[in-house]
């Protein structure tokens, strides 16, 4: 999803990040799109399970509306959601009860606030309407505020089969940790740069969890409760809808697009005919201190290659496991046959001292020419983030 030229907005989310704004609010076209891919490579993905969808609340989320509509058609036992209470976010300071929780018998000021609440939807018909829908959801206060580490949500958790939804971005990482620890099945969103975290990685080398089929074009939209400081072009006014560039769906539900094999040329044909200057008549060097070449595009990938290849991070979007095993990234789970001294990084021409560890891919480069490269007693240009990779078969 990450693109070479979406950099502030990728900043821009860290920066959603670091001042912990979680409120980005699921669009329902991309929870559909995502759904369909599963069920269309089982039909019975969601039959008789228990979907929980924690981080979540009907009266604003699309999550727990979609699900209470396809309750029937998907066959669901049960659909359990849980929402956060509004006195531990800091970004709902001026939260004001519903109609539909003020007028309820169940309604009490104090846990309005205090409390989180939690949603079921089971096959029951409760209003009586000849139909299992959100109007037959029930609902109560939690006892403490829906923290998804809590007790009672973490007890959801494990009475669950699936897990679903767009957790805390600021939170991506434990909440990752808090599915996986459960064995779960689940499906969740997050910001594409955490494929590499350290958390992450492995999850998806061991193939233990993969992308999903993705937001359209790579573009995911979300509503925001307030316009907020956005980078140039993030913030839709007409909409009021943010747009990232940088988002990805994290799951282990199965789906068709990872059978489907990349469609690649031999080494020789891309030499001679590949569409990127970079490869065609020049090839694939080798790196200086790990034992791989280095292929700057995915759809550059040689079909014939048998040793390790380093490929840009976005060949998760296109990863079939039967076609290639992921080995490492360049991030620090491989080990450089090579580590470099005290090092200078020279930028166009000038020299500087370099703080940057030996943990990257290098190639040798011919001279110290423009951009950036580093003086190992020979220039090197070092490369930006690499999964390691190896064909199959
Ligand atoms: C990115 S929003 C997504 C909301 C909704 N799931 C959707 O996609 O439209 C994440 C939500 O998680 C809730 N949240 C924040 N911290 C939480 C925590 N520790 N435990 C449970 N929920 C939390 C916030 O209230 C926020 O609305």
């Amino acid at each position: 999803m990450s693109t070479p030229n979406d950099g502030s907005k990728n900043r821009h989310l860290g920066a959603a990040k670091a001042a912990k704004n979680d409120e980005f609010y699921t669009q329902w076209a991309d929870i559909e799109r995502e759904m369909n891919a599963y069920l269309e490579y089982d039909p019975d993905v969601f039959r008789d399970k228990i979907i929980l969808l924690p981080c979540d609340d009907p009266e604003w989320s699309n999550f727990t509306k979609f699900f209470a509509l396809h309750f029937v058609d998907y066959g669901l036992k049960k659909l359990i959601s849980t929402s956060y209470a509004p006195d531990s976010n800091p970004w709902n300071v001026n939260y004001q009860p519903t109609l539909f929780e003020s007028e309820s018998p169940a309604f009490d000021a104090t846990k309005a606030h205090a409390n989180g609440k939690k949603f079921t939807l089971e096959a029951k018909d409760v209003n009586d309407d000849g139909l299992i829908n959100i109007e037959d959801l029930q609902w109560e206060y939690l006892r403490t505020d829906g923290d998804f580490r809590s007790d009672e949500v973490t007890a959801l958790r494990d009475e669950a089969d699936i897990i679903i939804t767009n957790p805390p971005f600021s939170l991506f990482t434990p909440f990752l940790a808090w599915l996986v620890e459960a064995d779960k099945k689940f499906s969740i969103i997050g910001s594409s740069n955490a494929t590499t975290y350290r958390e992450v990685f492995p999850l998806i080398r061991d193939n233990k969890m993969w992308l999903g089929r993705g937001f359209q074009g790579g573009n995911a939209y979300f509503a925001v409760p307030a316009k907020g400081e956005y980078a140039e072009g993030v913030y839709d006014d007409q909409t009021g809808l943010v747009k990232f560039r940088n988002c990805a769906w994290f799951t282990n539900l199965d789906h068709g697009r990872r059978h489907d094999p990349l469609q690649l040329m031999t080494k020789a044909d891309n030499i001679k005919f590949s569409k990127h200057k970079e490869v065609r008549g020049v090839g694939y060097p080798q790196y200086d201190n790990f034992d791989a070449i280095e292929v700057p595009f995915v759809d550059a990938i040689p079909s014939d290659h048998d040793g390790m290849m380093g490929v840009p991070v976005t060949f998760l979007e296109k990863h079939n496991p039967d076609q290639f095993e992921i080995v490492g990234s360049s991030e620090g789970d491989y080990l450089p046959t090579k580590t470099y001294g005290p090092k200078q990084k020279v930028v166009d021409g000038v020299h500087m001292k370099s703080n940057t560890g030996t943990l990257a891919c290098y190639i040798r480069a011919e001279s110290f020419g423009p951009g950036t490269y580093f003086d190992v007693g020979y220039p090197v240009k070092r490369i930006y983030k690499r999964l390691f990779i190896r064909r199959k078969g």
